[in-house]
């Protein structure tokens, strides 16, 4: 970031006065940049032109008012609605909209043939956190090196930014690796609050051991990192296969005693039977990975 406070700040054009994109056009316009939105429905940039961004008639204008434009709307498909009549030609457009990674590589293919460079983004945050350096809130990107080699002060001002690639595909992949993980973590949690629910225990008591626990177990994904990478999964095991499935008994028969359903545990608990019955009992539970993957052979 520059550090001269009268330096002129990159005019930022925003696409997407939605809840994210509404706290990305407020920490631009808080550090000075000028910033022009334009919003599907026009009533939704009444606030912020109340805080001095430029409000742009329509999409192609908005896009006309800067070289920088960052798009933050619904999803892919509203992406092209929303930029087809407009010339990206020498624009820089850089995409935070949640996809999947071929849409962003479609997206990129699509903007670089209208003349534009493009970086995809996938934010890890929500918008409270935007623009609040103390949040942790990042977003990944990837794409064009010199879009973010140029940008990446201006990017920088509303969360965190780290660039994982030229291939504008790698940003929605991490997020939604990361979303995949999550949603892992959200369904043993629901399941732990079913077991106790009924019991005289207080769920905001049994919430700070949940998180210590998770917090204390969530670094084991360093050691499955080294065994995938390594491709030895004997090597230095915690916890092996073999004594997981046995465990896995344990918390299926407290689920029925509880007369809770178990069907947010049972995909897992099978797919680690499966990786057991090929004969990967002494190992660590990373290899049952290779269950996964639709394209072994
Ligand atoms: N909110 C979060 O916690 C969060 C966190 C990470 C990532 N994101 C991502 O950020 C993006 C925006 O999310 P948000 O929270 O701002 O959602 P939102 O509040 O629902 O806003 C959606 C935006 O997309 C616009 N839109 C929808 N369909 C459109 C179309 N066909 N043409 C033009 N504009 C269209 C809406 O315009 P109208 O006002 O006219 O409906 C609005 O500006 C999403 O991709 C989301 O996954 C959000």
């Amino acid at each position: 970031m520059t550090d001269n406070p009268i330096a002129p700040r990159t005019p930022v054009s925003l696409l997407g006065t939605g809840a994210m994109g509404t706290a990305l056009a407020r920490a631009w316009l808080a550090a000075g940049h000028p910033v022009t939105v334009w919003n599907r429905t026009p009533a939704r940039t009444e606030r912020l032109a109340a805080e001095g961004a430029a409000v742009a008639a329509s999409a192609a204008d908005a896009v006309a008012a800067s070289r920088l434009v960052v798009v933050c709307l619904l999803d892919d498909a509203s992406v092209g609605e929303a930029l087809e009549d407009a010339d990206l030609s020498g624009r820089d457009l850089v995409n935070l909209t949640t996809g999947t990674p071929a849409q962003g590589r479609a997206r990129a293919a699509w903007a670089e043939a209208r003349g534009a460079r493009f970086l995809d983004a996938g934010i890890m945050a929500v918008p409270p956190m935007i623009g609040d350096a103390k949040s942790g809130a990042y977003v990944f990107y990837s794409g064009s090196p010199g879009l973010f080699e140029e940008h990446g002060d201006t990017l920088a001002v509303p969360a965190g930014t780290r660039y994982v690639g030229a291939d504008p595909g790698f940003a929605a992949l991490h997020d939604v690796a990361l979303l995949s993980a999550m949603s892992g973590m959200f369904a043993g949690v629901l399941h732990a609050f079913a077991l106790i629910r009924r019991e005289d225990i207080a769920p905001r008591d049994f919430a700070p051991l949940l998180v210590s626990w998770l917090g204390a177990m969530a670094p084991a994904a360093h050691k499955a990192a080294e065994h995938l990478e390594s491709g030895d999964f004997g090597k230095d095991v915690v916890s092996n296969l073999a004594m997981q499935v046995a465990g896995s008994a344990t918390l299926l028969a407290t689920a029925e005693e509880q007369a809770v359903s178990a069907e947010l545990l049972t995909p897992y608990m099978s797919l680690l039977e499966r990786w057991l019955a090929d004969g990967h009992g002494d190992e660590d539970t990373t290899g049952a990975v290779e269950l996964l993957d639709l394209r072994r052979e």
